[in-house]
């Protein structure tokens, strides 16, 4: 089983160029199936329907979110019946906080964490939801996407999970690291990065962003404007020699 799991996308415009790219990285990598994080898709914040559909269309497997789940209030309007795993340790009771995909008969179960380190959101403890979680899931393979800041904190939960979940994969900084590593059997990296503009801050506009350090003032943020786009994800790779493998292309727009 080789999965390849995308990080944040980053605005509708990445959309066009994802379904540009996408069948070239999955042939050059064996890929049979694909997950990505799409909190960012809709204007940089969210997901709405239309784009949740264009993700469908190019045949992604499941997605997850994060902080940004709920930033187009119209994602509570099919959120319960699409291929979208929430953060499981929000405390509200709409979406899945696990998401069951089937593979010729083998079961993955996608779930999604949000970090509590410097995250401004009322969660709950993702270490005593897994600890929960784990009691009730089902399935041939166990896939985490920890959405938070601190390294620290998606490290604590690898190690603690380790070898009991197949891979935990990280997202929310934008920022690919270069840390994955494979222990008892759990594959880990700590940020798989960002799909999205690539002369950009995060992928939003550059200097909106230093005025925002400059001037204080928070006028919102659009998406980069540009020609030239990365693609960051990793391989995970299920297989009996298991192992992960960081994306990490740069790539045209239109
Ligand atoms: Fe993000
Ligand atoms: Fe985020």
């Amino acid at each position: 089983m080789r999965i390849l799991y995308l990080g944040d996308i980053v605005g509708e415009k990445t959309l066009e160029v994802l379904k540009n790219n996408l069948e070239q990285i999955k042939k050059e990598n064996n890929i049979n199936l694909v997950f990505v994080n799409a909190e960012n898709v809709s204007s940089g914040k969210g997901l709405i329907e239309k784009h949740y559909q264009e993700l469908m269309k190019m045949g992604i497997a499941g997605i997850s979110m994060g902080n940004h789940t709920f930033s187009k209030s119209e994602i509570t309007n099919y959120i319960n019946d699409a291929k979208i795993v929430r953060p499981a340790n929000l405390p509200c009771n709409i979406g899945k906080d696990v998401l069951y995909i089937n593979y010729n008969g083998q079961i993955i179960a996608l779930v999604n964490m949000l970090g509590r380190v410097y995250t401004n959101t009322p969660l709950d403890d993702p270490f005593k939801t897994m600890d929960e979680l784990l009691k009730n899931i089902k399935a041939d393979y166990i896939i985490v996407d920890f959405h938070g800041d601190a390294t620290s904190e998606k490290k604590a939960f690898f190690y603690d999970f380790s070898g009991k979940v197949d891979a935990i994969v990280g997202s929310h900084t934008h920022t690919q690291t270069a840390d994955e590593e494979v222990y008892n059997n759990t594959l880990f990296i700590s940020d798989m990065g960002m799909c999205g503009p690539y002369d950009s801050i995060l992928g939003d506009d550059i200097n909106q962003v230093i005025d925002r350090f400059r001037t204080g003032m928070f006028t919102p943020l659009k998406v980069a404007n540009t020609n030239k786009y990365k693609i960051n994800g990793v391989v995970l790779d299920l297989g009996i020699k298991r192992s992960i493998k960081r994306i990490n292309i740069e790539v045209k727009g239109d």
